[in-house]
């Protein structure tokens, strides 16, 4: 399926869902207040890959990305690491709640793929 679309109303605040969509694993995390506020917080020129979580996301509540490491592809593990966000535990690398590699071999952040939000449908694609 070129498309998927996901009921927003069902990922309760602070839980990350992993979908499968065009064979790949989409994750979609549901980010709280405190979430938001400490990554936006992080100060770009401390990033490997600087870009700001406001150009990440549509909806500063929802992180959605694509659930593959920018390492060797590993699937990473959410709410892990030493940055409460992704842990790839391939090789160890750490994610932020943005999808921002912080620290391990990843070179780049988590690819955001393309989507909108009307209401509470997401649709990626
Ligand atoms: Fe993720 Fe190597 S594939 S750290």
């Amino acid at each position: 399926l070129a498309k998927i679309e996901i009921n927003l109303d069902e990922i309760a605040e602070n839980r990350n869902v992993t979908f499968k969509w065009r064979g790949k694993p989409l994750m979609v995390w549901h980010r709280t207040d405190a979430d938001i506020e400490a990554v936006r917080k992080i100060p770009l020129n401390i990033l490997r890959d600087p870009e700001k979580d406001e150009d990440r996301v549509i909806d500063p509540k929802w992180l959605v990305v694509m659930g593959i490491c920018t390492h060797l592809g590993c699937v990473p593990v959410s709410h892990q690491g030493d940055y409460g966000g992704y842990y790839c535990p391939c090789h160890g690398s750490h994610f932020d709640i943005s999808g921002r590699t912080r620290k391990g071999p990843a070179p780049t952040n988590m690819e955001i793929p393309y989507y909108t939000i009307s209401g509470n449908i997401l649709s990626v694609g």
